[in-house]
């Protein structure tokens, strides 16, 4: 029987990352060396006592279900860290732990936003915002940014209005890199406080910044959601925890989704993101940052150097977005097939993301600089073929 999906589903697309990966896996079978900086997630290890945490949780026995917003010391954590380190005064009750911080942002689309309404992004934005939009039957209003990837904020003024659900603000920025500065938040949450839309603040690069620093709109407006997640400051992805913080009345309505999806994120998982909220973990997340900042210089220094490509440098996030100016999905094909180097089609992004390609440096450095020879090849060889 052929099933009859929901026209929810009908309207998501699949990744349009997918069919990039699916080719590299396919010449990497063939014994090809493929470079992927497709990737989003760290290439690190999660530091050692993350793991002792949870493998004590397990070996004491903590495997069942816990309160759906998460365990009570845990969310305790989270508010000291989110008090401490971007000033925002806040409490447990106001926590939801979530399986990643993925499903955070699932959570406040199903909970916000009804059928036909608008949520705003910033072009380009992360692949999921959209498709998570529609998958909760809104349509998505894109913003542009500038020459620089910040948001314009006078064209966003123009474009906002009451029937605006939510806006999704994304600093540091995947895929551009950008760090929005503070005065562009504020502008923005601000322009939104005065229509009654609610801010989405996603804040899981917020420790892999190099230039300028991050800027938590929630420390001082009440129409902020705060969404942030283990997965890159702690090399945690397969873990899959993450949290929203919002007001009481929203945590109390988006729990109920909580209870009837997921029940809790995962017991053990809980206490190993318990222990990366300690200072004992800092050490680790300076080193990884640390050698970050050393890549994202590589990757500039050599991107310099080929005349066929511009890059705004990133300030954080372990993503730079050269400009090409030729359609990015034929590139991004033509440049696996050719130079066995996997990168993101920036047009998976927005619309402004097209003639644009992501790649990411959560590589070694030795891999980069080779993926960036096979790359100043490539454009010498074929560009042209392009135009
Ligand atoms: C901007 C952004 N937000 C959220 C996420 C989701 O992270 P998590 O692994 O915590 O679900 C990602 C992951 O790539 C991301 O890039």
């Amino acid at each position: 029987m052929k099933p009859n999906f929901s026209s929810r589903l009908k309207n998501c697309n699949p990744s349009a990352t997918l069919e990039i990966s699916e080719m590299a896996s396919k010449l990497e079978r063939k014994g090809k060396d493929v470079i992927s900086l497709g990737v989003g997630e760290p290439d690190f290890d999660t530091p050692e006592p993350i793991k002792q945490c949870a493998i004590q949780a397990l070996k004491d026995g903590f495997v069942h279900y816990t309160e759906s917003q998460g365990i009570e010391n845990l969310r305790e954590k989270i508010t000291q860290k989110l008090k401490k380190q971007n000033g925002v005064d806040t409490n447990k009750k106001e926590i939801i732990t979530t399986p990643g911080a993925k499903y955070a942002l699932y959570l406040i689309c199903q909970g916000l936003i009804d059928e036909g309404e608008e949520a705003m992004l910033f072009d380009p934005a992360w692949v999921s915002y959209p498709e998570m939009i529609k998958l909760a039957g809104g349509k998505v209003k894109w913003c542009p940014t500038d020459e620089n990837h910040s948001p314009e904020v006078e064209r966003f003024k123009e474009i906002i209005h009451e029937g605006t659900k939510l806006v999704i603000l994304n600093s540091p920025c995947n895929p551009t890199g950008k760090v929005y500065s503070k005065e562009t938040i504020e502008a923005i949450t601000e322009i939104s406080r005065e229509k009654d839309v609610f801010v989405i603040s996603d804040e899981v690069y917020e420790k892999i910044i190099y230039e300028k620093s991050h800027y938590s709109p929630r420390s001082d407006y009440e129409n902020v959601i705060t969404v942030n997640g283990f997965s890159k400051t702690y090399s945690m992805t397969g873990w899959r925890l993450g949290y929203l913080n919002a007001n009481e009345e929203i945590v109390n309505n988006l729990t109920k989704i909580q209870q009837h999806s997921v029940s809790c994120p995962t017991s053990f998982v809980q206490k190993g993101a318990r222990c990366a909220l300690t200072d004992e973990i800092d050490p680790y997340v300076d080193e990884m940052v640390n050698k970050f900042e050393k890549r994202r210089d590589l990757v500039m220094e050599k991107l310099n150097k080929i005349e066929q490509l511009s890059c705004n440098e990133p300030e954080g996030s372990f993503y730079a977005f050269p400009k090409v100016g030729v359609d990015s999905m034929k590139f991004s094909k033509k440049m696996l097939k050719k130079a066995n180097v996997a990168i993101t089609p920036g047009k998976a992004f927005g619309r402004k993301g097209e003639g644009h390609f992501r790649m990411s440096f959560a590589n070694s450095e030795e891999r980069i600089n080779e993926a960036l020879n096979r790359i100043s090849v490539f454009l010498e060889e074929v560009l042209n073929s392009f135009s």
